[in-house]
Formats: C-alpha cells, structure tokens, sequence
C-alpha cells in the first residue's frame, strides 16, 4: 500500500499550518468575522504547488511486479464551487467484472483537489478487471484537520483497453461516506444485465427513498418534500454557499436603505402616491419607471394581461356571462365607432377576466375586521389601434344594486379602484397560484418523484435533474418564510389560511392541457390577439424544447414497449399522478405511460414549465410589482358599492401602510436578484452523459435557443415596450428563486 507522509513532511505541513492559522487570525482581525472552516480551504486553493506537500513516491523495490502492471488511467475533476477543494485523503476502487482494483490514494506531486481543477493519477492492477461496473470513492481525514467536504464533479477512467469512461459524481463527499458511481451510457432498469449492479441499483432506490419522503403541505395541496427546514436537506441538492451569501448581502442592503429611512415596519399611510417613488435610493429599472408613470392608463393596464407577469388568465368572450349585465349602452363609447358589443363578440374582439375561485374564500382579518378580496369580472376589448382595453370592471359575482358595473367614464378614482381590486386578485392569484404551486411546488413534485423514482443512470434521470437544480431547497425556505404565519403571502389580502384555500381550489380545477401552451392557447382562444409576445415566445420555445426531448426520448426509447416495461419511468409518474395531482382522473395528468409520445409530451410540458413558465410569472415581478399600486397584495378599505363617492383619499386609504408597502417593494427586489451561479437554459454544465449522442441534442438544442434569443431581441427593438421576460438568456435552467 501508499505510504501517506514522512516525518519531515508531517513537520513541515504543521509548519505550513501555523502560518494558515496566523493568516485566518490576521483576516479575523481584518473583517471581524470568525474565519475558520472551509475558508481555510480557499487560503489552501491559493497556495502554489508545492513538491513538499503530500507527495507520493512509489516504490521502487518491485520493478518487475510493476512491468506486468495493467494500469487504469484517472482524469479526476474537482467542482468550481466555493470551498470545492479538500485537503483530506482520496481513496478509489475501481470494481469490474474480472475483480476490482487495490483501494488506492490519489496523490499527485504538489497538492491535489483544489477548486476547479481536475488531477490525473493512475491506479495499477494485476490483471484487467474486465467491464469497469463501478468506482468506489472514499475520503479520509487528513492529519488532524476537521471535516473537510470535498466537491467530486466527476473521474474519467481510461481502461487498459483504451475505453473512456465518464463517472459523473457532482456532489459533496463526506469522511465515512460510501460513494459508489455508476458510469459509462445510461441504462433503464431492465436493461441491467450485471448481477452487482442489479443489486447495486435496488439499494441505490431503497437509500434515496429514504432521502426523500413525500408529506403533505396540507389537504387538497401537492404534497412536498418531507424536511421542514433546509438544513435538513442533502447538501448536494442545497443552494450554494456563494448564492447564500449574495443574497444575504442584498436583504442587508435592502434592510438598512428602509430602516435608514424608517419605511421599515411603519404603520403610517402614505400622503401621496408620489411618495412611493422614494422608497429605494438605486434600485429601479426601465420597466419599474414606466410602470410608476402609466400605472394608471387603461391601455397600460390591458397589455398587462397578455406581456406581464400573469399572461394565462384571460379568455376570449363570445358570449356573456349571465352574471354580468353588461349593456350595449354602457360600452358602446368604448368600442369602434359604429359598432356594438354583439358585433365586437362575434368577431372575437371581446376578452374576459372572471376571478370566480377567488368566491367566498374568506380573507384575514386586519385591526379586528375581515378584509376584502374581490372576485371581480372584467370585461376587455381589443381596439382598432391593437390595444387590449378595460371596458367594464364588475367587482362581484352577482350582480346588484351595491355591486355596479364600473366603466372608464366613471370618475376616474371610481374606475381606477374598481382596476386595483382586480390588480388585488390578480396579484394574489399570480403569486399564490401561477407562481408558486403551478410552478414551484409542481417543479418540487416532479423533482421529488425523480430523486425517489430513478437510478442515477436512468436517462431521464440525467436528462432531467439539472432542471431540478436548488428548487427543493428554494421550496423549503417559502414555506418557512414567504408562506409562514407572518411572511409576505399570509400578509396578503386572504393571509394564511385563504392562500391555501386558493390553492386547493385552483389545483382541483388545474388540467393536465392547461400546462401545455399549445392546448392553452387554444383553449381560451388567444391564438391571433394582437401583440401577445409571452403566447409568440412561449410557442416557439415549447416547439424547441418539444424537438430536443424527442431527440432524447426517442433515442433512449426505440419503442412503446419499453416504455411500458420501464419499471422506474411508470413508478415516477405514478407518483407524480398521486402526489402532485391527487390522483384526480379529471385532471387528465397521466398515472402511467403507455406510449413514447406520452413520455415526450410530459417532459417537454415538465422542462417548459420549470424554465420558460417559471421565467414568464417570475422575471417581471419587480418590473410590475414594486410600484405596489399596479398591483397590490393588500387592499385594506373594502371596495366601492357606489359610484361617486371616491376620492385620491380613499385610494391612500385603501393601498397598504409604509410598512406593508416596503415589505412587499423588497420581496419583489430580492426575486429579482441575480446570481452569479445562475444556469441559463439549455446549458448543463455538469455532464452526465457518457454517450455522444445526447451531447449532440445538447448542442442542437443550445443553437435553437441562440437563433431564438437573437430573432426575440430583434423584435423587441421595434416594441415600445420590450418583451425581455423569454429571451433565453433571461430563462433559467430550473427554479432556483
Ligand atoms: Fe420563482
């Protein structure tokens, strides 16, 4: 075996440790900050090569043993993340067919595993072991140094045969861990035809079941992943050290610029509107600025429906509802001159807003009193000029003499309250409902599922968990913050318990070809309203993760059969079906995969919703929401009954305090925080597929996506009002926020 260190060696390496130690102290100094840990790390990353440092001479005793050596040649990457390296002693152990390897240390003149780089070492055998089934990998302490995680990308082995095999890792390893990795094509469960890996991938199941459990959120919810805290989580699949500490430093810069100012916690009202635009010193952008500029104005406030952030809630009217009177007479100064609203209808140019689910869900209570959350009805026409209008605004479901049908005519503090209690719910829909559990907590099911469901050498497993990347940690940290007793969304109008009201209403009524845009856009008869970018962007970027899945599918699943035999696959939607969707048959979400279509539209709607979906309801939050009167999450006065009676009073009077206000604009500032970690879609940076193939798909699908990015920022230089949320380059490769 290796001989570890020499005596001088150990000297000089406690040597060597002493000046690490003086270095932390002088930086604790510096900084006031304890430096202790894997911040030794990054001292030790910094270091040069240095031959006196874990060096290995082999022996030289054996020189004809050595002749009749097989050898097996490593490329072992360490990842790039913060504090990636590790000082501690790597141990592999390759394991074939024909036998397995000595357990071997990795050590290389100078030092090994640092942050981003990758070593190569090689690793001798008496005989070839025949097909490489495994790579063991094991971490043991080095000297007296405490833990010591070590970030493990991946090994390429080169067989004494001249094969390159990929074992991809990319996770933490700890001491005392067993790290077996799978390489070389992906395979489905029935293609395994090694007793040892058939064994080895039913207890790789039984542990990641174990992992993750499934529990409920509560009745009538998705279920989600069973840890209440995101310390409990894998930290493989937990956000990065360097996105913590960025966000961090943004809520402190945001916590000081409000208490500097004593916005934050204040229960005053605010004396005028204008007064909002002083709520951050820098922090602002073109589309925020314009926004706080035509809030107001019911061309402004129609495109809103189609290009900001909740596009997936209005459809077209070809008759009107029997709850909602409206007449001829009422609208006809609105529509073209000539024409009348049957006209308007037939041609298709009438569009409808119904807020029914939001229908006696009863709202929390503020200072004693239940507050009030509208389930309006607004009715909008498409103009001559292309422009989406607001025409009547009933604010109820039934109609009545305290529930008038509001128009554009009518005092303009009347029309514009009547516009911000639609805003209201529409605000907490989009939150509640398009954002977080139609995107969020369905990624969560999905990525649930799979970790539980797959081998790491599933192929859908591969193709799938990148788009799965920190959502479970994102999910666990709303649910302790955001969607907690006394976070931001239990602040809204409908608090704690009718958020979950919401969202149990809505997913009762969510389809399976609602989340498919295609059939979406069919089925509320958008398919040729004018200057609908989020329905234009979002066709195309379906057609072309649609085209990479089938590359991908296609060629993992020559035929229906074996989809239908894949034990892993049908698990995993079943779970899926039972979980996510409460095994709701008319919900018309599959419980199981019968054909290879099936599978290729359920991914490409998995991969669509948790990049361009999540994109469209979340990239434009701070553009739309932090000029709160656009859009508020509460309304404190109750809405109006009578025409008439309004003012700018009741409009301060009604938007939330200083306080309430602040908390919401700095929600929407930190959603909008971008990362330097951040992945784009359709960039993997860890590779996990051995086989050509897939990586061919990969660069397929990257120069769709780049000839899309170009041809959207094309056509935004023509538009008043840029459509920027689905350019590629603004669509994360999963939900990270
Ligand atoms: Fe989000």
């Amino acid at each position: 075996m290796l001989r570890k260190c020499n005596l001088s060696k150990e000297l000089l390496i406690q040597f060597y440790n002493v000046i690490i130690q003086s270095v932390l102290v002088w930086m604790s100094q510096q900084t006031g900050q304890e430096q202790t840990g894997k911040l030794g790390l990054q001292i030790k990353s910094l270091v040069p090569a240095c031959p006196q440092f874990r060096t290995y001479t082999p022996p030289e005793s054996d020189s004809f043993h050595r002749l009749t050596m097989t050898e097996y040649k490593l490329e072992v990457t360490t990842g790039d993340k913060q504090c990636a390296g590790t000082w501690d002693h790597i141990f592999v152990t390759l394991i074939g067919t024909e036998g397995q390897s000595e357990r071997t240390v990795l050590d290389n003149f100078g030092v090994d595993f640092t942050t981003g780089t990758t070593g190569n070492y090689t690793i001798s055998t008496n005989l070839s072991l025949g097909k490489l089934l495994l790579v063991k990998v094991e971490k043991d302490p080095f000297l007296f140094l405490p833990e010591d995680e070590w970030y493990f990308s991946k090994v390429v082995v080169t067989t004494p045969e001249g094969e390159a095999i990929l074992f991809p890792c990319y996770r933490w390893i700890s001491r005392g861990e067993l790290v077996e990795l799978r390489g070389g094509r992906a395979l489905k469960v029935f293609e395994e035809d090694h007793p040892m890996l058939i064994d080895h991938r039913k207890k790789e199941l039984i542990l990641k079941k174990s992992s993750y459990q499934w529990k409920m959120l509560a009745e009538g919810l998705p279920n989600i992943n069973h840890v209440n805290n995101v310390s409990e989580l894998p930290a493989d699949i937990r956000i990065s050290q360097s996105k913590t500490t960025e966000g961090n430093h943004a809520k402190m810069m945001i916590g000081i610029e409000l208490k500097i100012k004593g916005l934050l916690g204040s229960t005053e009202q605010w004396e005028s509107i204008d007064d909002m635009k002083k709520i951050f010193w820098w922090k602002k952008t073109t589309m925020s600025e314009n926004v706080a500029e035509h809030w107001k104005e019911d061309d402004f406030y129609g495109s809103q429906f189609l290009n900001a952030v909740n596009p997936n809630v209005i459809k077209r009217c070809s008759e009107l509802p029997p709850n909602f009177p409206v007449t001829e007479e009422m609208v006809k100064p609105f529509l073209e001159e000539g024409s009348s609203l049957q006209e308007e209808l037939k041609k298709g140019n009438i569009f409808l807003y119904d807020q029914k689910k939001m229908d006696g869900i009863r709202p929390r209570d503020y200072n004693g009193e239940p507050l009030h959350v509208t389930a309006g009805l607004c009715l909008l026409y498409v103009n001559p000029e292309n422009k989406l209008m607001p025409i009547a605004i009933q604010l109820h479901q039934q109609p009545s003499e305290q529930n008038p049908i509001f128009l554009p005519s009518d005092p303009e503090t009347d029309w514009l309250l009547a516009k911000m209690f639609i805003g209201n719910a529409d605000a907490m829909d989009h939150q509640v409902v398009e954002h977080l559990m139609k995107t969020h907590f369905l990624a969560e099911v999905y990525a649930v599922a799979a970790l539980r469901s797959f081998s790491v050498i599933h192929p859908i497993y591969k193709l799938l968990f990148p788009h799965f990347r920190y959502t479970l940690h994102i999910n666990t940290r709303s649910r302790t913050t955001l969607l907690a007793p006394g976070g931001v969304l239990s602040n809204s109008s409908l608090g704690y318990d009718g958020v979950r009201e919401l969202m149990r209403r809505d997913l009762a009524e969510t389809t399976y070809s609602s989340l498919c845009l295609p059939e979406n856009i069919t089925a509320r008869g958008l398919e040729s309203i004018p200057n609908f970018y989020y329905r234009d962007d979002g066709l195309k970027l379906w057609k072309i993760i649609n085209s990479f899945v089938k590359a991908v599918v296609e060629y993992y699943y020559p035929s229906d059969s074996e989809v239908r035999k894949d034990t892993e696959l049908q698990e995993w939607i079943s779970e899926i079906f039972t979980h996510g969707f409460l095994g709701n048959k008319a919900s018309g979400f599959p419980a199981s995969f019968q054909t290879v279509e099936e599978v290729i539209k359920f991914i490409t709607m998995l991969i669509f919703t948790v990049t361009v979906q999540h994109a469209a309801v979340h990239n434009g939050q701070f553009d739309y929401y932090s000029w709160v009167p656009n859009g508020s999450l509460l309304l404190r006065k109750p809405p109006p009954t009578t025409k008439g009676q309004s003012s700018m009073k009741t409009i301060l009077e009604t938007l939330p305090d200083l306080g309430e206000t602040v908390s919401f604009a700095s929600l929407f500032w930190l959603l909008s925080e971008k990362y330097t970690d951040t992945v784009l879609i359709g960039t993997y940076p860890e590779e996990r597929f051995h086989e050509p193939a897939p990586k061919q798909m990969i660069k397929e699908f990257q120069a769709q996506l780049s000839d899309l990015s170009e041809a959207i920022s094309t056509r935004n230089l023509q538009l008043e009002i840029p459509y920027i949320y689905l350019n590629p380059t603004q669509i994360e490769n999963s939900i990270t926020i």
